[in-house]
Formats: C-alpha cells, structure tokens, sequence
C-alpha cells in the first residue's frame, strides 16, 4: 500500500449514469455523469423501465471514461464500489451487476454504498475537516431526512417526510405551474423574479414527531390555490407562487434543523441531496446558521444532485473499516438509512 485508496464507484439508482474515481474518500481524480433528463422530460418525469435501458446503454462507456479522465486502467483501483440501495430496482441493478462483473474479473473488493450515505458524504469531498458528530438534512427528490451522524457510516435519524420528499413537491409543483420536469431547477429560476411574501401558505406540522416533515400537505395548498384562480378567472402571477411555495419549504426545513441543532447542542451542519443546490435554501439555512452561531457545510451544486463521486467518498470509509460486500449483493430499491445487506 502507498497510503493512496483509490476507488472506482458507480452510481445508476435513478436517472444518471455516474462513475467517478476518488482517492482516499476526498481527491476526485474523476466524476462523469450521464444525464438522462432530456428523455424524461419527454414524459413529465422519470419513466422506470426507460431509466434502466439507457443506464444499459451508457454505462460501459461512462465507467471508461471515468478511468480515462482518471489516467487509470481498471487493474490500478483498489475496490469498486457501487450503490445497491435505495433507488429504482432495474436501475439499481444495472450498476450493482456491472460493478460485480468488474470487481470479480480484476480480483478487486467489492463495496455497496447506501444512496443516502453517499449523499451525505458528498461533504467530505470539498470539507475535508468535517468529521462526525454533526447534524445532516439529506433532502432529495426521494429523501427527506435529519439526522445525527454519530460517526462515519453511524445516523441516528430524527426526522423524515411522513409523505412527498421535498426534491418530489419542487417536482409535482412545478409540474402544476407548468413548469416542466425537473422542476427544482425551474422553482429556484423563477422565484429570482418573484415575491416570496407574496401568498402565505401554512406551515404543515406533524403531530408524531416534531423533526418530521410534512410537504403532500403544502403541495395541496398549491393546488388549490391554482384552482381558486382559475374558478375565478384571476391570473396566477407564477413566479410569486413559486418564491411563495419555495419559502414555505426552506423555512421548515431551516427551522427544524437549527431546532435540533439546539435541542442536541450540535454546532456543525451539513446539507446534501438534489435540493441542497436550491439557492434559496442555501440562501436561508446560511442566515439561520449564522444566526444560531452553528457552521454550515453544503456541497457544491454538481455534487448534491446524483453523481459517482460521493458513492466513492463514501466507500472510503467502509473500506477503511473493513466492510466488503459480497459476490451476492443486490438492489435493495427501500434500503433504509443505517442497514446493511
Ligand atoms: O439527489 P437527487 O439528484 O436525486 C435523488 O436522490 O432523488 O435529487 C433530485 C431532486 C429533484 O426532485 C429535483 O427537482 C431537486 O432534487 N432539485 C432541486 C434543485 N435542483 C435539483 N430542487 C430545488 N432547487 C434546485 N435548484
Ligand atoms: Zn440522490
């Protein structure tokens, strides 16, 4: 060993096509991502069946190049790791097959990642001093999570959507706007033009649980107010409705998480998944932080959404501690946060 952990990780549990190689969890020597949102945008969202083909497609040839642009032969990584979970099952399994298949024909150990672990770990790439104990919200398009990540690998969950994840209400807003998919990119383009004190929506609390989240609710409100308007004929000014909405889903998020930041006397926060690259979001849980004396760690945009390089981040640390998958890993498509298969 020469001090050096390179790792070769594969990312396909949704709608990219991402490999990466990444050196001792932090260096990224490589990171390609195939985006395949041009063809489900054809179908207002992503369509399963067609997401697991084109990962198919591409992903021989995404897995080379990011061994080329990392001036790399398969033979010189030192594991493979892949996610297995949780995620779309066909999509899932394209990259935990093609990841076995390597791992087994170069000899190399092979290592699963959880999504959501690899979300989080994203941090660790441009923050190399953020070490655990810290606070993480993980909101993506499938997640919304606060957790206490005790030590590498370690959550204690506090809180979690009891329904839409918040990347799925930007989504299903937008789409009701007529915005077009994927619509968190488009609520944060437009909001810039919009007034977000325009129309209060109620905060939605969850008797359960005061760290919970709650966002099917306040997509209704939305919803609703679409159709008030059109019953009486009044025009929607959408860019107030979307900075409107947009506000609603930043400060609950902000306010849970500064809460719980108190509450368990934790001073440092990480942010991660597709919704963390919201610049209102990023905007307000600064301000929040700030305010609360609490250090705010977000990754940079490319690396929130889906992407191979925080899968390897985050298999720096099971390699280091020993973790190896087996010749019979699989997708688990509801893999939840702190179990291993
Ligand atoms: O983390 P991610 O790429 O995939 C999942 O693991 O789900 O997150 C995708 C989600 C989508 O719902 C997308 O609309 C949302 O992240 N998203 C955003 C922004 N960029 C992506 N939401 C709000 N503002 C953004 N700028
Ligand atoms: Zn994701």
């Amino acid at each position: 060993m020469d001090g050096r952990t390179d790792i070769l990780a594969i990312e396909s549990s949704c709608d990219e096509t991402a490999a990466a190689v990444v050196r001792n969890g932090q260096e990224v020597l490589s990171n390609v991502i195939y985006t395949q949102i041009k063809m489900h945008t054809l179908y207002g969202g992503v369509v399963p069946e067609l997401a697991s083909r084109k990962h198919i497609e591409k992903i021989n040839f995404v897995v080379q190049k990011a061994l080329d642009d990392a001036h790399m032969k398969l033979s010189d990584v030192d594991a493979v790791a892949v996610t297995y979970g949780p995620g779309l099952v066909g999509a899932l399994l394209v990259g935990v097959a093609f990841a076995k298949s390597l791992a087994w024909a170069s000899g190399k150990p092979l290592i699963g990642v959880h999504h959501i672990e690899g979300h989080i770990s994203a941090n660790y790439i441009e923050h190399p001093e953020l070490e655990p104990p810290y606070l993480g919200l993980i909101v993506s398009g499938g997640h919304t999570h606060l957790v206490i990540v005790r030590d590498w690998a370690e959550f204690d969950i506090l809180g979690r959507t009891v329904d839409d994840a918040a990347g799925e209400a930007f989504d299903k807003v937008a789409r009701a706007i007529g915005l077009g998919y994927p619509g968190g990119p488009k609520i944060d383009a437009i909001s810039k033009e919009g007034n977000p004190e325009a129309i209060h929506f109620p905060k939605a609390h969850v008797n359960k649980s005061e760290y919970d989240f709650s966002f099917s609710g306040l997509k209704s409100a939305v919803l609703n107010y679409l159709n008030h308007a059109e019953m009486t004929h009044e025009t929607v000014n959408k860019a107030d409705l979307a900075a409107s909405f947009q506000k609603a889903v930043v400060d609950v998020l902000t306010e849970h998480t500064v809460h719980a930041a108190k509450e368990y006397n934790i001073r440092r926060v990480a942010m991660a998944g597709g919704v963390a690259s919201n610049s209102a979001l990023r905007e307000g849980m600064q301000k929040a932080c700030q305010a609360a004396g609490l250090s705010l760690y977000i990754p940079s945009p490319v690396l929130c959404t889906d992407n191979a390089a925080m899968i390897g981040a985050a298999a720096f640390h099971e390699f280091e501690a020993g973790r190896r998958s087996g010749w019979d890993l699989n997708a688990v498509p509801a893999l939840r946060l702190g179990e291993r298969a």
